[in-house]
């Protein structure tokens, strides 16, 4: 969701603020803005439709607003169109286009989030002569701060303390107030933020790559707490307006692999990271061979006393958990459900006392994620994150947090992200299955070579890009196209299916192989694309007759299976073969054509792969 941005410090701020946007252009960009304060407590703010590019020529690359202090922000709308009105920083005052009127507003911000109820607000402050200019719910958070600085002649903090009583809903607000300048306020509910400090300079934002090249010392500001920043330093408040610490972190990640580094999108860098990615994640959970969580608090006792797990999740991290409940199944023999976190804040589920709650998060701040998490925590059950992110939410609010170790992930379209958590899921498939001895020492060290063969494998599967490009060129018009599997060849489908249709905009629906004939098989039409996999022996022959269910109906067969395949050969129009795997661990493997596959249909229709149409990196909405 929206992105925001914060300078104060020596530099000129709209240099630092387009470059920090720029790379959270992948969480919304509809449109975008920035206010920069001088030290006279003039403000100059521009707004513009569509990307950020748009921004920079109006603003000629910063250079129309000068000053060391500023705010931005980069939209993905909720509350009215995405245009200039309604794009941020918002005021407490009129927008008008004489940029003089800026003058005349106190306050001025910019917001992540959504304020529930805003439309009560709204009238509350028109009765007391508030005028809007725009749709938004951050006006009217802004014209309360307002509202609440005069009515009480209260400072910044105790007005922002004020306003995050009287608001619902969820918030990262970056403010600035005319009689502050140099200033920058924040306050934050449910939506990130992090505040980083180098000598002399401050800086603030939605996520980690926008301030990374600056400094690694962040501070994560918590809920309902506030925060006043000045260049190099910066103060924390609670809801009583008291002083209070809060510990600063060091980022580990590095600044480049926040960076392009050649290649055309974030998205190819990142499919080809995803051998490193699984290195760094497999080997920080490694201790001699053997894989050790306790630097988690996940002792063994806790994986023996779970007596069932239950996964949630949104999007690829859910079908992240689609595919680990097969193998934790199987090698565990716990039984596993996987729940979409937006039906799991919603239903009254039977969970035992003893059930492991797995929440699976990239960004960790997932809001349908981290509220089933939260809900977990208030039953009573034990639970457990693998996220990304350090230090996000979903990482701090959980008892435990695996840490996935794929560095920043920028492209909108997940694929390191969703292999390093697939790898931590084998893993602990692995680690449970051996503890709760289901499998004995010997076959333990068979799955974890197996699991380090995993990379090196992967690496080998890039080696079908020139395959994959010259079947999305031939489907380059194409309607429609089915993935079909069985098992975990399901849930891989439904990831091939996602990755396709999230940037190429092409309908794509994955299913189970048996469940086709059940009505979806009236799509099939001559040349529609059916891609089955096929990597689980036992029902590969079941899915293959399927697939020629589909033959008969004149569909294109693409087969991805493993090692030499005769029979899946002589009944598909297309195969691609991977590296044999252990069959459990298939899907880091299948995965990557139908990463690849998503890539190069998104290339061959010209379309914007890292960006697509309405999607936001990081959802923090419900
Ligand atoms: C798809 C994709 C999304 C995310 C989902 C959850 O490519 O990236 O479906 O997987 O929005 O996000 P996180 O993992 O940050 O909770």
């Amino acid at each position: 969701m929206c992105g925001i941005v914060g300078f104060t410090g020596n530099k000129q701020a709209a240099d630092v603020l387009l470059d920090g946007l720029s790379k959270l252009e992948y969480r919304g960009y509809d449109s975008a803005g920035m206010a920069v304060l001088d030290e006279n407590g003039t403000t100059s703010v521009v707004k513009a439709a569509g990307k950020l590019d748009h921004l920079k020529q109006k603003t000629d690359n910063g250079r129309l607003l000068p000053g060391t202090c500023g705010i931005g922000h980069t939209r993905w709308a909720t509350h009215g169109a995405p245009n200039e009105k309604n794009a941020h920083p918002h005021l407490s005052g009129a927008l008008d286009d004489d940029p003089s009127e800026y003058r005349a507003s106190d306050v001025i911000g910019v917001h992540n989030g959504i304020i529930e109820n805003q439309e009560e607000l709204r009238e509350k402050l028109l009765r007391h002569g508030y005028q809007f200019y725009s749709d938004t719910d951050t006006e009217v958070a802004i014209k309360l701060v307002d509202y609440y600085l005069k009515k009480y002649r209260i400072g910044p903090i105790d007005a922002i303390n004020r306003m995050m009583v009287r608001v619902r809903g969820s918030y990262a607000l970056a403010l600035m107030f005319r009689e502050h300048p140099g200033e920058i306020y924040a306050a934050r509910k449910d939506s990130p933020m992090i505040i980083g400090i180098s000598e002399g300079e401050s800086y603030l934002a939605s996520d980690v790559p926008a301030i990374l090249q600056y400094t690694r010392n962040v501070y994560y500001i918590e809920n309902y707490q506030a925060a006043r920043i000045l260049p190099g330093k910066v103060q924390f408040f609670d809801l009583n307006g008291d002083e209070i610490s809060l510990e600063q972190v060091t980022i580990t990640w590095d600044a480049k692999a926040a960076e392009k580094g050649g290649w055309e999108h974030f998205m190819m860098k990142e499919i080809h990271e995803q051998p490193q990615a699984l290195r760094d994640t497999l080997h920080h959970y490694l201790m001699d061979g053997q894989l050790d969580f306790s630097q988690a608090g996940l002792t063994d006792e806790i994986l023996q006393g779970a007596d069932s797990v239950c996964i949630a999740a949104c999007g690829s991290a859910w079908h992240v958990g689609m595919t680990a409940q097969y193998v934790i199944e199987d090698l565990a023999q716990v039984p596993v459900r996987v729940e979409l976190a937006s039906e799991f804040r919603y239903r009254k589920l039977l969970l035992s006392p003893k059930t492991l709650v797995v929440v699976i998060s990239q960004s960790g701040e997932t809001a349908d994620s981290l509220e089933a998490l939260r809900i977990a925590k208030e039953r009573g059950l034990k639970t457990l994150s693998v996220v990304n992110v350090q230090g996000s939410s979903i990482a701090r609010e959980a008892d435990h947090v695996l840490y996935t170790l794929a560095g920043p992930e920028i492209a909108v379209a997940t694929t390191k992200a969703f292999s390093a958590q697939l790898m931590v899921m084998y893993a602990l498939a692995v680690q449970m299955a051996y503890v709760r001895g289901r499998i004995d020492r010997e076959q333990y060290e068979g799955y974890m070579k197996e699991l380090s063969a995993i990379p090196d494998k992967v690496a080998s599967c890039l080696e079908t890009k020139a395959h994959i490009q010259r079947i999305a060129a031939r489907f380059s018009g194409a309607r429609d196209a089915f993935f079909i599997g069985r098992g975990s060849d399901y849930a891989i489908s439904l990831e091939g299916s996602l990755k396709l249709k999230e940037i190429s905009y092409v309908h794509s629906e994955a299913y189970a192989a048996g469940e086709l004939k059940h009505g979806t098989i009236s799509l099939v039409e001559e040349k529609t694309l059916i891609i089955g996999l096929l990597t689980q022996r036992n029902v590969m022959n079941k899915t293959l007759s399927n697939m020629a269910e589909c033959k008969a109906r004149g569909a294109f067969l693409l087969g991805i299976t493993q090692g030499e395949n005769s029979e899946a050969q002589s009944q598909t129009d297309d195969l691609i073969s991977l590296p044999v795997s252990d069959e459990h661990f298939s899907g880091l493997l299948s995965v990557i054509p139908l990463q690849l596959l998503g890539y190069y249909s998104s290339v061959s229709r010209g379309l914007d792969v890292d960006k697509p149409r309405n999607l936001a990196k990081s959802v923090t909405v419900e």
